[in-house]
């Protein structure tokens, strides 16, 4: 049985003061027996890791491919782990929308953030148009193949499926779509990894709030959500931490 796993993405947003607020907050609330994650701005991390409890884990939001180096602006996973940050999104669609990331760098990023011991949330999903075309099963089954091209240790990958259209819209993909695009990915993942396939989380994110968290998640191949807007305020993200509350 695969343990539900409730991520927020704070994207660009909050200080470390505000950061520091929300964990003071959360902190004193009563949460479901799920695996939480935030995934925080860097400059956020540190307060974070040192001022949340234990059961909810940070994460970055993304990682250099390289070890050290003449990179500016970038972050190494090294730096990560001198932070004990142990988990990174890596291929958000809008890194790979605004920062033109391509699924080699993105594989790039998956082999070093793998290699140096790090957990890896992969994101994937489909444009208004790939869908409107019909052709997001393939798009999708194809981000898959080449994120993980030459990824071995799968026990370190959780994939998030994020449908670009779904994402900061109100338009959430409906439950039903989102658990045959979330079947379609477990099937890639056996054909390649074979048992595997049971123990990958795969998550569904877009516009993920607390009214739909609970049906969202009683789908049996969707194990979490990966939630922007919703996971900036305590109150919503408790929420949705507690959906069950709500089934
Ligand atoms: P929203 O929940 O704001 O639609 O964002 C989803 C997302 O991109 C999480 O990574």
């Amino acid at each position: 049985m695969r343990k539900k796993y409730i991520c927020g993405n704070w994207k660009m947003n909050k200080t470390p003061d505000e950061a520091l607020v929300f964990a003071r907050e959360i902190n004193e609330k009563n949460l479901d027996d799920v695996d939480i994650l935030i995934a925080a701005p860097f400059v956020d991390l540190d307060i974070l890791k040192k001022n949340l409890n234990k059961n909810i884990k940070v994460a970055a939001q993304n990682v250099s491919e390289y070890s050290d180096g003449a990179y500016t602006g970038e972050i190494s996973t090294t730096m990560l782990k001198s932070m004990e940050i142990s988990d990174v999104i890596i291929g958000h669609s809008e890194r790979r929308e605004i920062y033109l990331e391509d699924d080699t760098t993105i594989n790039n990023k998956v082999i070093h953030a793998i290699g140096e011991g790090l957990d890896v949330i992969l994101c994937v999903g489909e444009s208004l148009k790939t869908r409107e075309n019909e052709e997001h099963f393939f798009h999708v089954k194809n981000q898959i193949l080449e994120g993980l091209s030459n990824v071995e240790d799968i026990d370190k990958v959780t994939i998030a499926y994020e449908p670009i259209w779904a994402i900061g819209t109100g338009n959430t993909c409906s439950p039903e779509d989102a658990e045959k695009m979330c079947e379609n990915i477990r099937n890639t993942i056996r054909e390649r990894y074979k048992d595997a396939a049971d123990k990958i989380r795969i998550l569904y994110g877009g516009s993920v709030k607390p009214d739909n968290a609970a049906e969202i998640l009683s789908k049996d191949d969707i194990d979490g959500v990966l939630v922007g807007g919703a996971s900036l305020k305590v109150d919503d993200f408790v929420k949705i931490i507690n959906y069950k509350e709500n089934l």
